[in-house]
């Protein structure tokens, strides 16, 4: 049942469409409302190294402050306080992002927290209080699936307590998202996979979450068509700039739906699985969507069937057979079997799925529930 009460934060600043990049340099000047921003720059070294990053910064006359090259798959904590003390050293007034989920992730926080004098760590662990606003955040998504250009929270993985968890805050939603899905051409076909079942698990989890509300549910389904439609085309054909820039669209529609409504079971069990067997977040969450969506079926199926109606499909049924056929053709394994998981994991994962995401998925899982998803995954039940 949709929420009648609801609430909003979005990027003030969204642009999108092939060729948006163009505005980065007025959006910064914009953001930051200065003509000379001292701009920190924090973006992947694969990024990094292409024609058509070379030719954007070209035209950033000069503004860049600072830069970090290079961030890591699931950032830590660390990456996080090196970000920051990097952008303190070289007096940045506003951070700017190209990358993945894990590139703006990380490059949010540490904007985040610039003006906070805690530790990262007592931060994230809620032992410090949080400022109400840091330094600005310009994203460009480079994947089109996470939605990190979009939310107000960034995952990350604490390497002391061994574990992946959010940090989350109205303060943290970019002051602008530039999604411009020419950076998405050269993604090879596994990364386009992975990313892009992030994102349709992600409209799919938000349809139905106990947060949706009208607004998001109309972002959602129109995610979903989108998504279904144009990706196998975007993974199949990775120049088709059209089906790339349905699927970005597609991505970004998503992340304005479950980043105010939240999302649901497989994102819930996603981060421990990802954590402790490195299971690419995207993968995780294709491989977990087909279960969940079966368990959810009881209690969602006729919010399933408005869904397939709005991606012209007959019902629930067809929605969830949809799932499955595009999984199969993106290769997409269907449990956790090559990752070694067995009944020896369940105790480590079920301890830590409670997060958010796992409450508002619309039928509740107790441990048991979890266990007999978790045995069947692990191709042994
Ligand atoms: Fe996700």
């Amino acid at each position: 049942m949709p929420l009648d009460r609801y609430a909003a934060y979005f990027p003030p600043v969204l642009h999108f469409g092939s060729g948006c990049r163009a505005q980065t340099k007025a959006v910064l000047q914009e953001c930051s409302q200065q003509a000379q921003p001292r701009v920190f720059f924090v973006c992947s070294s694969r990024v990094r190294q292409q024609e058509i990053t070379a030719a954007w910064l070209n035209k950033l006359d000069g503004l860049l402050a600072g830069a970090q090259v290079g961030i890591p798959h699931d950032p830590t904590l660390e990456t996080v306080e090196a970000l920051r003390t990097a952008a303190r050293q070289c007096g940045a007034d506003i951070f700017l992002a190209l990358g993945g989920g894990s590139v703006i992730d990380a490059a949010k926080t540490a904007a985040f927290l610039m003006s906070s004098h805690a530790p990262v760590r007592q931060s994230f662990l809620g032992q410090a209080a949080l400022p109400s606003r840091g330094l600005p955040l310009v994203a460009l998504p480079t994947t089109a699936g996470t939605g990190a250009e979009i939310t107000k929270n960034a995952v990350l993985t604490d390497t002391v307590g061994d574990f992946k968890g959010s940090i989350k805050a109205p303060g943290m939603v970019p002051a602008a998202a530039l999604v411009d899905p020419d950076f998405t051409l050269s993604l090879p076909p596994a990364i386009t996979a992975d990313t892009g079942m992030d994102a349709l698990t992600q409209a799919i989890e938000s349809y139905v979450s106990s947060g949706a509300n009208a607004m998001t549910q109309a972002l959602a389904a129109q995610a979903v068509a989108l998504l279904l439609r144009h990706l196998p085309q975007a993974w199949q054909h990775g120049d088709d700039v059209q089906a790339r820039t349905r699927t970005a669209e597609g991505s970004m529609l998503s992340a304005l739906a479950f980043s105010q409504s939240g999302l649901g079971a497989v994102h819930g069990l996603a981060h421990p699985i990802g954590h402790r067997f490195g299971v690419p977040h995207g993968r995780a969450c294709a491989i977990l969507l087909a279960p969940v969506m079966t368990w959810n079926l009881p209690v969602a199926e006729a919010a399933f069937d408005r869904l397939a109606a709005a991606a012209g499909l007959a019902d629930a049924r067809e929605l969830l057979l949809a799932v499955k056929t595009l999984c199969q053709t993106m290769a997409i394994p269907t449990d956790f079997s090559a990752w070694g998981m067995t009944t020896a994991d369940h105790d480590t994962i079920i301890k830590n799925c409670r997060s958010g995401s796992m409450k508002a998925n619309p039928r509740p899982m107790t441990d048991a529930d979890v266990a007999n998803m978790l045995s069947a995954l692990a191709g042994t039940a």
